[in-house]
């Protein structure tokens, strides 16, 4: 059933070989792309290590057969192993199943399925040229040496694991919406305007650029109808030199009409409202009717909060300036928790330094996969 590679390879060393690629994966940036990690095991017996270093970049299963060619590897009769099924779509970067077919590989092991319209179906593609394409637990079942119940296990456990690389990414797919990343710039004590609603600036130079560059990664930057007629923003991606060369698309989201003249209107026709409250509906109409799979909320606290409620934010970044106001609009607003138990957890990426700003990066935390049986803390842990 599979090239003389696969055959050879027990499951134990399937096992290894699918927690390198998840190893590899994990040093892709964490971002709006699905962080994915591939292992070329050529004939010889070589490896070659491939991952994704984000948006426009080759793809792990390309950066793997590049860094294969380069090093004087023909890759001819390998097989990738790979965190996520190759695409099979030509985008910024062309299609990996076709990549691997014109490199003459004899095998494609992949974690799970992609799960977008795009790009998904490349394992058909593979197959369709006749090269084995199986997924990690297929190919541990499938081995033709004895493979045990802890092989199947570990397959099993390492694809969750690769699932879970990309878990918010996977769930943006399903609810075929946007992958959403949200901003907020706040004081030390978590204010994000002063009583009578100025906000500009309450971070440094050095983070607001940072914010901008976001910008011009971004399809698209909402702001709620508060954020609009207190701050009157542009919503532009600027650089030191002028306006970025990348213009994401202009997003009001509220029933409030958007004042004439206001400065997001803009002159391009890059520039939606949606006189609506229904966050899911808007998201998946940006997504439908403009195209946007990277939608950046930069405000205000209502929105961000409505989203967060929702469970609608996929990626956050929070700039906190150390001063302190004491009074003012809360950088989030809506939770609405009556007990420590309701608050939302996320995992955070150690902290960046922009000029005098605190910059966290976090992203909301996976369920734990068992209940946690730890039980209630001692007086003396408090
Ligand atoms: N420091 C910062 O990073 C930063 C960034 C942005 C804003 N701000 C400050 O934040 C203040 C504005 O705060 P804000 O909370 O009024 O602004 P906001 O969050 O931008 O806008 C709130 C409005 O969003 C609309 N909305 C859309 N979907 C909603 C939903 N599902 N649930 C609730 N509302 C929804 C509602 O408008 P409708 O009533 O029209 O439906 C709501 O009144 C300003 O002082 C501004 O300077 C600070």
């Amino acid at each position: 059933m599979s090239g003389r590679l696969l055959s050879s390879l027990p499951g134990t060393e399937l096992a290894a070989a699918f927690s390198r690629a998840i190893r590899l994966a994990q040093k892709g940036p964490r971002s709006a792309n699905p962080r994915v990690g591939a292992l070329l095991i050529l004939p010889s017996g070589d490896t070659v290590e491939g991952w994704h270093r984000g948006a426009g970049t080759p793809h792990a299963e390309a950066d793997a057969l590049d860094r294969a060619r380069a090093a004087g590897h023909d890759p001819r009769g390998g097989t990738m192993i790979v965190t996520l099924e190759p695409c099979a779509h030509s985008g910024r970067t062309p299609s990996c199943a076709r990549g691997l077919i014109d490199a003459g590989v004899t095998a494609c092991l992949f974690a799970h399925a992609d799960p977008t319209e795009r790009a998904g179906g490349g394992a058909d593609l593979l197959r369709a040229d006749g090269i084995t394409a199986l997924t990690w637990v297929d190919a541990v079942a499938h081995t033709d040496h004895a493979s045990t119940p802890g092989d199947a296990a570990a397959a099993k456990s390492l694809t969750a694991d690769a699932q879970r690389l990309n878990d918010r990414w996977m769930r943006a797919q399903a609810e075929r919406r946007p992958f959403v990343t949200a901003k907020i710039a706040q004081t030390l004590d978590g204010f994000t305007a002063a009583p009578d609603g100025t906000s500009q600036w309450i971070t440094s130079h050095e983070a607001r650029a940072a914010g901008h560059r976001l910008r011009a990664h971004v399809d698209a930057i909402a702001v709620g109808t508060g954020t609009l007629i207190a701050d009157d923003p542009r919503l532009s991606a600027r650089t030191p030199a002028g306006d970025a060369a990348h213009q994401p698309l202009r997003v009001v989201i509220g029933q409030r009409p958007v004042p004439e003249g206001s400065a997001v209107i803009g002159a391009d026709g890059r520039f939606v409202h949606l006189a609506t409250r229904d966050l899911p509906a808007a998201l998946t109409q940006l997504r439908r009717e403009h195209g946007v799979e990277h939608l950046l909320i930069d405000g205000g606290p209502t929105l961000i909060g409505a989203a967060l409620a929702a469970d609608l934010i996929d990626d956050l970044w929070v700039h906190i300036e150390p001063t302190l106001l004491g009074a003012g609009r809360p950088s989030v607003l809506g939770l609405n928790p009556s007990t420590l138990t309701d608050r939302l957890d996320f995992d955070a990426d150690a902290p960046e330094i922009h000029g005098t700003t605190v910059t966290i990066h976090a992203r909301p935390r996976p369920a734990a996969p068992q209940a946690d049986t730890a039980g209630t803390p001692d007086r003396k842990d408090v």
